[in-house]
């Protein structure tokens, strides 16, 4: 099953896609984390994203595009897969089909704006493997510690609430159009995101069929 798991910043794209990943043994490939890695790294097209990740801008699309193709032509991702914050754009999406990509369903999740600053000032990040948190709704074991390895969670760079509104911003006037797009073609199902981490995970098992 390939899978698009679509929403604002903050939504629970990436928490949602562990727990399906998980379940349906798929790998979960997240632009985000991909990119984030790349700066890291201080890789070529992570040079080219940092400025405009660090604005809370989209980087373009023939980067992000690029390295979506050579990620789903890896061998983990023949037997199905989730992207998490790809599509972004009209363009991302046709560049998907004009790959040959079938997508099977795309998931949006749905959290009124007013949540998604909370959420966001409580997210940590693992700084070493990337794994996510919320000081309440999903707090480490060890205060500032990740609980899978040794590094230190903490907040990310453009979770500041600058840059979370003109991300927020950039998400209505660029990639909300997708639930159209997808809509149009009978794919989309909407999950309200929930309080707790478990009653979405819940909904978004039931949106994909799964028990
Ligand atoms: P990216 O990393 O994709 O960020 P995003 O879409 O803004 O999404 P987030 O990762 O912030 O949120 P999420 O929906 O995954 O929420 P999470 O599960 O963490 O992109 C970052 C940047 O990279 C972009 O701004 C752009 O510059 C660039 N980029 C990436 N893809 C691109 C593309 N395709 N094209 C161009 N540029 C691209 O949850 C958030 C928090 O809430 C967590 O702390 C979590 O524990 C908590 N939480 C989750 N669910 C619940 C719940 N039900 N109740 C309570 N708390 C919850």
């Amino acid at each position: 099953m390939n899978l698009i798991f679509l929403g604002a910043p903050g939504a629970g794209k990436g928490t949602q896609a562990e727990y399906v990943c998980e379940r349906m043994s798929i790998p979960a490939i997240s632009t985000g984390n991909m990119l984030r890695e790349a700066v890291k790294n201080g890789t070529p097209d992570g040079v080219k994203a940092k400025d405009f990740m660090d604005r809370g801008d989209l980087v373009p699309d023939e980067v992000v595009i690029g390295i979506i193709k050579d990620r789903i032509a890896q061998d983990d991702a023949q037997n199905g897969f989730i992207l998490d914050g790809f599509p972004r754009t009209v363009e991302q999406a046709d560049a998907l089909e004009k790959m040959g990509v079938k997508i099977d369903l795309v998931v949006e999740i749905y959290v009124p704006e007013e949540r998604i600053c909370a959420r966001m000032s409580g997210r940590r990040v693992c700084d070493s493997c990337g794994a996510s948190y919320h000081i309440d709704y999903k707090p480490t074991k060890v205060d500032g510690k990740c609980d899978s390895c040794d590094g230190n969670a903490v907040q990310r760079a453009d979770d500041d609430p600058s840059t979370v509104l003109s991300r927020l911003n950039t998400y209505h006037e660029k990639t909300a159009p997708l639930r159209d797009f997808y809509a149009r073609i009978g794919k989309l199902k909407t999950v309200e995101g929930q309080e707790e981490i478990d009653d979405t995970r819940r909904l978004t098992f039931e949106a994909i069929g799964l028990k």
